[in-house]
C-alpha cells in the first residue's frame, strides 16, 4: 500500500510524502518511489491521476530507457521522471514553468527523497524559446503527464516537442491525458506540426485499474496514454 507522512517545510507549507510501488506481474521485480506533495492549490504540487499512469508506462517500458536522455515537461512532483531515473535512464532532466519556481523546487525535493543526485531541474515554459530549451542536449524521450489540460496551451506543448525534434528527429513524446471533455482533440495541431500519435491501450501495460502502484490513483478518472512522434519518418 502507498503510505504518506506529513511535515512542515521552511515556509510552513504542509508537505506530504507519498510512496508508490511499481511491480512486475508475478512480483519478480519492484521499485518504490517516494514523492513530495505540497497541500497547496498550485497545479504541480501534487500527483495527478495521469502521473501514476505514465509512471506505470515508464516502469513497463524501462528496457527502452538505458543510455537514453529523458526530459519531463510540466513535471510537478515528477513521478514519471523519477521512475525513469531509478529504472536506469542515462540522463534525466526535469522541467516546469519558469513562472512556477515552487514546482521546480518540488522536482528537486522528489529527487532528494529518492537519493537521486544527477538530475537537472530546469525552468522550461511551453512554447517559449528560452536559453534552457535552446541549450538542451539531444533528448530521446519526452515525458508529459497531464500537460494537455488547458486547450490554449496545447499548441505550446507541441511546439516545444517540435523544437526538441530538431536536435533528435527520432525523439518520442510519451504522454498521458485525462478525459475532461468529450471534444478534447489535438488532431489538427498534430497535422499542423507534422506529428503523429498512437494510442497505447492501458491493458498493454497493466494500467487498466483504478489503483496503480499501491495508490488510490487514477481512481475513477479516465486517463489515456499516447506516443507522439515525427510524422516525417
Ligand atoms: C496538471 S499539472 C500536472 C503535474 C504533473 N505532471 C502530474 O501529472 O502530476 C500541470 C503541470 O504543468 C505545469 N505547467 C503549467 N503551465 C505550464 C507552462 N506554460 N509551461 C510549463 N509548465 C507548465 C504546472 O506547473 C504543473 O506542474
Amino acid at each position: 500500500m502507498a503510505h504518506s507522512n506529513e511535515c512542515l517545510n521552511e515556509s510552513f507549507q504542509t508537505l506530504v510524502e507519498k510512496s508508490f510501488i511499481f511491480e512486475d506481474v508475478g512480483n519478480s521485480h519492484s521499485l518504490t518511489v517516494t514523492v513530495s506533495e505540497v497541500l497547496d492549490p498550485q497545479y504541480g504540487m501534487y500527483v495527478w491521476p495521469c502521473a501514476v499512469v505514465l509512471a506505470q508506462y515508464v516502469w513497463s517500458a524501462r528496457g527502452q530507457l538505458q543510455h537514453k536522455t529523458v526530459l519531463e515537461l510540466g513535471a510537478g512532483v515528477s513521478l514519471p521522471g523519477v521512475v525513469a531515473s531509478k529504472c536506469g535512464a542515462g540522463r534525466v532532466i526535469l522541467s516546469d514553468s519558469a513562472e512556477r519556481p515552487l514546482c521546480q523546487r518540488n522536482c528537486s525535493r522528489s529527487c532528494d527523497l529518492n537519493g537521486i543526485t544527477d538530475i537537472t531541474v530546469l525552468p522550461i515554459t511551453w512554447g517559449r524559446a528560452s536559453p534552457e530549451l535552446l541549450w538542451l542536449p539531444p533528448v530521446d524521450i519526452v515525458l508529459g503527464s497531464d500537460v494537455f489540460y488547458e486547450p490554449e496551451d496545447f499548441e505550446d506543448v507541441l511546439v516545444t516537442f517540435s523544437f526538441i525534434l530538431k536536435k533528435n528527429p527520432h525523439a518520442q513524446f510519451w504522454t498521458t491525458y485525462q478525459e475532461r471533455s468529450s471534444d478534447w482533440s489535438i488532431e489538427g495541431l498534430l497535422q499542423k506540426w507534422n506529428l503523429k500519435s498512437i494510442n497505447i491501450p492501458l491493458e498493454t501495460f497493466e494500467a487498466n485499474t483504478d489503483c496503480l502502484a499501491g495508490s488510490t490513483l487514477p481512481g475513477n478518472h479516465t486517463v489515456q496514454m499516447m506516443i507522439i512522434t515525427n510524422n516525417c519518418l
